[in-house]
């Protein structure tokens, strides 16, 4: 059964939406994708959040952005190079999909939920092309690096200026959810903002490989970082590249002509 999304301040309510790209750096995800878009003739980037991938693509390739969080979207639209692309509310259960980043894999909290992604991937594949996305490897246990000591920072946001930020976290073993916090301290005026209950899902590489298989995808590599390397069981990262499974490429092919 289809979990209902919980509508995640961290990216619905416009004000936390616009401290997303002041708190979260350009990655070696969006680095390595976009490598990756230079052989693909068109990129649609599911869970595209504040559009960074996206714009950066729009001026010279086919580049559609999605993610159903109207308030990532806005700022999306706003940025430079955001007015050269379309941008689509959206989710990852129902719509296409090539590449998935920022480990917004993650936020789909049940393997239904999953599963029901990765064949949106399936059923828009043409036989030839790819997709990739990132989850955490919970090997590493990265939620323990999110509880308030460990995960003060400073951030100076345009607008606002300093700020401190730290998150709290709870993880629950059985289902290999995290819940976590969210908090922003304005520094010249102490104001809090702040998101409470962030879910995300830390899968294991088997569970993920049977739900690949199960959606008619096959992996070519499984990356362990976003630097390319081959994941290892101590990698940070779980990250499957691949394409349609021969079988379902065929119906594919057949279905199209
Ligand atoms: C951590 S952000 C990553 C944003 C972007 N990919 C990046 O790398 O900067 C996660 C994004 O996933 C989106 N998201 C949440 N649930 C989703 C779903 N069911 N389908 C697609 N995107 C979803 C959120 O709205 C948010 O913008």
């Amino acid at each position: 059964m289809m979990s209902t999304p919980v509508s995640n301040r961290l990216y619905h309510d416009p004000e936390l939406a616009a401290l997303y790209d002041v708190d979260n750096d350009w990655g070696a995800d969006l680095d390595y994708c976009r490598e990756l878009a230079r052989s693909a003739r068109s990129v649609l980037d599911l869970g595209c959040g504040t559009g960074r991938l996206i714009a950066a693509l729009a001026p010279e390739w086919r580049a559609v952005g999605v993610d159903p969080a109207e308030a990532m979207l806005a700022i999306a639209r706003q940025r430079p190079g955001g007015a050269l692309a379309p941008w689509h509310k959206g989710d990852a259960r129902n719509v296409r999909l090539v590449v998935m980043t920022g480990h917004a894999f993650q936020t789909l909290l049940t393997p239904e939920d999953q599963l029901a992604a990765m064949r949106t991937i399936a059923a828009h594949l043409t036989p030839q092309g790819r997709f990739i996305f990132d989850t955490r490897n919970p090997a590493g246990e990265e939620w323990r690096d999110w509880t308030p000591e460990h995960s003060l920072r400073t951030l100076e946001d345009p607008r606002l200026g300093k700020l401190e930020a730290w998150n709290d976290v709870r993880q629950d073993a059985a289902t290999g959810i995290v819940t976590y916090e969210t908090h922003y301290r304005v520094a010249t005026t102490g104001r809090m903002i702040s998101a409470s209950q962030s879910h995300l899902r830390f899968s294991e590489k088997a569970e993920l490989e049977q739900l690949l298989a199960e959606a008619g995808l096959a992996v070519d590599r499984w990356l362990g970082d976003w630097q390319g390397h081959a994941w290892t069981p101590e990698a940070p990262e779980i990250i499957p590249l691949g394409r349609l499974a021969a079988s379902a490429a065929t119906v594919t092919r057949t279905a199209s002509m």
